[in-house]
């Protein structure tokens, strides 16, 4: 989604913004632009496609100044045009402006701004924040620096919708000015040099001392130093943060796309989500992040588990492990929808929002709901430094490290963990065993090798995976805990080769998506040795019956009776139900990205998608 950089200092702005903005394309953008204050003057240069585009066209008309802000725009208001990117003018041409964020009034706002005679150049509702940020300084006798935050907080107050936004003006030189409400500002601190960016890391090169910034907080930087107040007027309380994530991890490292290094990552990834988390003694999962004491959760009543696309699949299937496990009535809701139902839930209803990023708007406004309604809310977050982890009443990190890839690939083996976690730990203070609960706690701990053995799969997956890469459209069947893995090996397709793919429960099958079924159709089919494997089988034969391929997805020594019936059968370890989707959607994540290889797509910036969606 939109990315921001800005730079205010000795050195060259722009080397640092292009920079920045290369780290933030990973969160998906269609165009982008940079703006320098330069001898008393703005100079804009903007462009659409890739940072490199926007280089080349730099680099016919250079741009010079040690202040700068810079964007990466994702459209929602106007199309992919150069006029609609970042950064946008006031009506003096003075100012310069880069927005995250949707301005939702935009519409009568720009009405009444053309009526007094100003004149837009985009479809942008962003521009409208420019003019009215100009408008209110221009009305100003002043031209300082509290003049501008005097105005910002005046346009401010007319605007409804979400921000994050940076601001320059070509009479403040060296000055930059931030505001957010709803959408990510981070402020980062150097030696004679300030930056602000909607993404740590867009800055983690140049700094790791960080301000995070609130909702209706505004900032002033310059390159001696900043000040932080609320949109009120008021001084606001901050804490500088040391970053942890290193220039390292946000690189690809020797891989040629994040996307593969990340899958490979997972060892590593579900290893820490688990350290120190597995209590042998008492045989459950120590979960101190929830702050709820044991008696707090035996009381719960229900579990309501809501995320967006990935993340909703990892809570379906933890759903299921919450069910079996702890037998707590459980259900799944996409944030986007939760936020607008009015679901039948008891004070003893405990929620969990889960994010990667943390950030995403839907699942914000899903936390935020529930918390008004006084539900004990909690977080699944990668981002501990996100608006999500933070508003969070309590929860549990994933510790995955920076996921760049736009495709989900460790956060949601993370998130399944996690969410075993939780299931063990909820059952153990219920009817569950000790000795169930020792189980459980080994074959975690067997997990990270079953891992590494699926990862040696690799050059056998990416085989397979060429075999079938010219499909149009593919299938993807599982049962129980493996239905979510079904949805989600067909998100992963969809996402990166644009493939028509869809996961449906196997025995569904027969009820309608058999129609689909031809020579020229694969169905993938995840059967591993479980309770319903003959079930899985069964369906496979009515696939056969009718001429389409199958690829099965099984778990060791079921290897021959899965042979019998498809084309090509990819064996991972055998484990437990609630771990086989970790294993089973490792092998998918492999199984999509060969096959966008292979099509030569884009895997790590997908068309039309954002890593963090930002807007509802
Ligand atoms: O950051 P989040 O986990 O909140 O993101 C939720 C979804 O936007 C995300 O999982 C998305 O579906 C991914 N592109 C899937 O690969």
């Amino acid at each position: 989604m939109c990315g921001i950089i800005g730079y205010v200092g000795r050195s060259q702005a722009l080397p640092i913004l292009l920079e920045g903005l290369k780290r933030l394309e990973y969160r998906g953008y269609d165009s982008a632009g940079v703006a320098t204050i330069e001898e008393g003057c703005i100079t804009v240069r903007k462009e659409v496609g890739r940072i490199e585009d926007l280089r080349r066209a730099i680099g016919q008309h250079p741009v010079g100044g040690t202040t700068g802000i810079s964007h990466t725009r994702w459209a929602t208001h106007g199309k992919v045009t150069q006029e609609n990117a970042h950064p946008h003018f006031d009506r003096s041409g003075k100012m310069a402006l880069v927005h995250n964020g949707v301005i939702e009034n935009y519409a009568s706002l720009r009405t009444q701004l053309e009526e007094e005679g100003h004149q837009f150049v985009s479809q942008t509702d962003t521009e409208v924040l420019s003019h009215l940020i100009g408008r209110a300084f221009d009305r100003s006798a002043e031209r300082t620096t509290s003049a501008m935050v005097t105005a910002i907080r005046e346009a401010l107050q007319l605007v409804s919708g979400t921000y994050g936004i940076a601001v320059i003006h070509a009479e403040l030189p060296g000055v930059i000015i931030g505001a957010r409400r709803g959408s990510p500002l981070v402020l980062g601190i150097g030696k004679g040099e300030h930056f602000l960016a909607s993404d740590v890391s867009a800055i983690v090169g140049h700094t790791r001392d960080v301000v995070y910034l609130n909702d209706y907080e505004i900032v002033v930087l310059n390159g001696e130093g900043f000040t932080i107040t609320t949109l009120e007027g008021n001084g606001a309380d901050y804490n500088v943060t040391k970053v942890e994530m290193t220039d390292e991890d946000v690189g690809k490292g020797d891989y040629p796309h994040y996307m593969l290094k990340e899958i490979h990552e997972q060892v590593r990834s579900v290893t820490d989500a688990l350290r120190g988390r597995l209590s042998h003694e008492e045989a459950t999962a120590k979960l101190g992040g929830l702050n709820m004491t044991n008696a707090a959760l035996r009381s719960v009543e229900r579990v309501i588990l809501t995320g967006c696309g990935t993340a909703f699949h990892a809570a379906m299937i933890g759903e299921y492990a919450i069910e079996t496990l702890a037998q707590i009535p459980t259900e799944c809701e996409f944030a986007s929808e939760f936020r607008y139902r009015n679901l039948p839930m008891t004070k003893d209803t405990l929620v969990f929002v889960l994010s990667q990023s943390g950030e995403t708007a839907d699942t914000l406004a899903a936390l935020r709901e529930s918390k008004r309604k006084g539900h004990r809310t909690l977080g699944i977050c990668n981002n501990v430094a996100s608006t999500i982890a933070r508003e969070s009443d309590g929860g549990v990190y994933m510790h995955a490290g920076p996921e760049i890839g736009v495709a989900a690939t460790k956060s949601f083996t993370s998130q399944v963990t996690i969410l075993t976690l939780i299931a063990l730990l909820l059952g153990r203070i219920r009817n569950l065993s000790s000795s169930d609960g020792s189980r459980i706690i080994a074959e975690l701990e067997a997990l990270p090798a079953k891992i590494e053995q699926v990862l040696t799969l690799e050059a056998e997956i990416a085989a397979v995976a060429r075999r079938y890469a010219q499909a149009k459209v593919m299938l993807f069947m599982g049962r129980q805990y493996n239905y979510p893995v079904a949805l989600e090996g067909a998100l992963k397709l969809k996402e990166i080769s644009y493939i028509a793919a869809s996961g449906y429960a196997s025995a569904e099958l027969k009820h309608g998506v058999i129609a689909l079924v031809n020579e020229e159709t694969p169905s993938i089919f995840i059967a591993p040795n479980d309770a319903l494997f003959h079930k899985n089988l069964s369906n496979i034969e009515e696939v056969k019956a009718r001429g389409g391929p199958v690829i099965g997805i099984g778990t060791q020594g079921k290897g021959a009776e899965l042979s019998l019936v498809c084309d090509d059968v990819i064996l991972i370890p055998d484990a437990p139900e609630y771990l086989t989707p970790i294993l089973a959607s490792i092998a998918l994540q492999f199984f999509a990205y060969y096959i966008a290889v292979e099509l030569e797509c884009d895997v790590d910036k997908p068309r039309n998608l954002a890593k963090s969606v930002t807007v509802e």
